[in-house]
């Protein structure tokens, strides 16, 4: 500031004493004052022009082209310089700031809307985007109401009661596929509002089928059950004949062993699906799983028909599996047991285990029996389908038995396929992945160790 008036003085001083030194003639004083008054308007002129250009600088808003300048108006360009780049620097963090949490909410997995104290859309992210069917270039600053139609919402949206969610399709629900959407608005700030979506689809579904399970267990528990009591009633009430006790004690076992298979089956597939991976390094011979199942198969036929089924085992050279030998046998046995339970006693059934050509290995089971419609096989592996209910429940089937292998399959790597055709029999095979398959020449007699050494080289 200093400087300033003493420029200013000086602005009026020189051009005065000048005129007062170099010239002595008439009007000096005049002159001298005249000169100064000069001096004091180009003083004024020139602070006037960088005044004006930092003024025309502010106005501008472009903060790349600094002008440059000294003395007074030159700290003033510096300060008001250091100022909007601070300024700057202020904008461009918090705009970065905004753009985290933006890509943030982006990267929500539920859907995020914002809107305005209008209900007007001001920006929602990717899963909202997919949800409700919002386009980021069509439906900003549309308002919401327009654009989710559902008549639940609506109501929900319209009454601004935001205690609890709504729930509501999804934008590609159909009957077949149904979406679930939970959708909860929060207020906030002054009037406007963040709306949360949430895809409960799958928390529906197991909520459905947990329902269905229990029911299904229920059911399954209470025909037998009723079954007893009605027996237990009519022995504590009647006076039989030792004939007559013995055969419904008979009947009684009967029921008894039904549930008695429920319960096993169902804790089998909870131990399956709470159980650690089976080993990959454990290896049992399939030869000796196939020996274990076909004794089993024998005294099944046997119970079941008077005159068992032509039943043949064949073992592929000297195949190991890797896994867990309890749940391999229940895997195989029960696609044995259905074979013989759903043949007829003169129809034969074949078991095989045999190796694939990438070195992976087969167990399958073909019978010619009562066969599969194609409409049922893709759901015979849920929990207590039955293709016929009550030719099942006379063969003493719950329903659980594939859904075991299913499981016992995915455990091992393995995959189950069922090819059937309604009287002309089905095949059941679980294909085991090369990892899970071995041939182990050492176990081998010297009779048979060319025919592991060329299984080897197959693998
Ligand atoms: N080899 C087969 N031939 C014809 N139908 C079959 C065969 N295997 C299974 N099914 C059908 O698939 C249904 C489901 O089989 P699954 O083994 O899961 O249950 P289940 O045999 O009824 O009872 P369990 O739990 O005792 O095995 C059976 O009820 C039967 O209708
Ligand atoms: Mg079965």
């Amino acid at each position: 500031m200093f400087w300033r008036i003493a420029l200013f003085l000086l602005s009026q001083l020189a051009p005065a004493l000048a005129i007062w030194f170099l010239y002595a003639g008439v009007h000096r004083e005049a002159l001298a004052l005249l000169a100064a008054l000069v001096g004091c308007h180009v003083w004024l002129a020139l602070d006037s022009m960088r005044g004006w250009r930092l003024l025309k600088w502010l106005r501008s808003g472009d903060t790349t082209q600094i002008p440059l300048g000294s003395g007074y108006w030159g700290e003033v360009f510096d300060r008001a310089r250091k100022l909007v780049r601070s300024r700057d620097r202020v904008l461009a963090e918090s705009d970065k700031r905004l753009q985290e949490f933006l890509a943030a909410m982006q990267a929500s997995p539920n859907g995020v809307v914002l809107l305005d104290r209008e209900g007007r859309i001001e920006w929602f992210n990717q899963t909202a985007a997919g949800h409700f069917g919002l386009d980021a270039s069509r439906d900003l600053l549309q308002h919401l109401g327009n654009l989710v139609r559902d008549p639940g919402f609506a109501a929900y949206f319209s009454t601004r009661d935001f205690k609890k969610d709504v729930v509501m399709p999804g934008r590609n629900s159909t009957s077949s596929k149904p979406v679930r959407l939970s959708v909860h608005m929060h207020p906030y700030g002054e009037g406007r509002s963040l709306m949360l979506s949430h895809d409960i689809t799958a928390l529906d579904q197991a909520e459905a089928m947990r329902r269905d399970f229990v029911a299904n267990v229920s059911h399954e528990i209470r025909t037998p059950l009723t079954v007893l009591a009605g027996f237990v009633e009519t022995l504590q009430s009647l006076p039989l004949k030792e004939v007559e006790r013995m055969r419904y004690l008979g009947l009684m076992e009967q029921q008894a062993q039904r549930m008695q298979t429920l319960v096993s089956d169902l804790l089998t597939l909870s131990r399956l699906e709470g159980s650690p991976l089976p080993p990959a390094q454990e290896w049992h011979a399939a030869a000796l799983l196939m020996a274990q199942c076909e004794q089993d198969a024998h005294d099944l036929s046997t119970l079941l028909w008077s005159d068992p089924q032509g039943l043949s085992f064949q073992t592929d050279g000297v195949m190991e599996i890797a896994g867990s030998a309890s749940e391999l046998l229940s895997a195989m046995f029960n696609l044995i047991g259905n074979a013989i339970r759903y043949s007829p006693p003169d129809k034969p059934i074949s078991v095989r285990w045999s190796r694939l050509p990438h070195g992976g290995a087969v167990f399958s089971v073909r019978d010619q029996g009562t066969g599969i419609a194609p409409e049922h096989i893709p759901r015979l592996t849920e929990r207590f389908y039955r293709v016929d209910r009550s030719r099942s429940r006379e063969t003493g089937g719950t329903g659980l038995g594939l859904a075991i292998v299913k499981h016992v399959a995915q455990r091992h790597g393995a995959e189950l396929s069922i090819e059937s055709a309604p009287g002309q029999g089905s095949c059941f095979s679980i294909s085991f992945p090369p990892q899970r398959v071995r041939v182990r020449a050492d176990a081998l007699g010297a009779d048979t160790a060319p025919q592991a050494a060329a299984a080897l080289i197959g693998a």
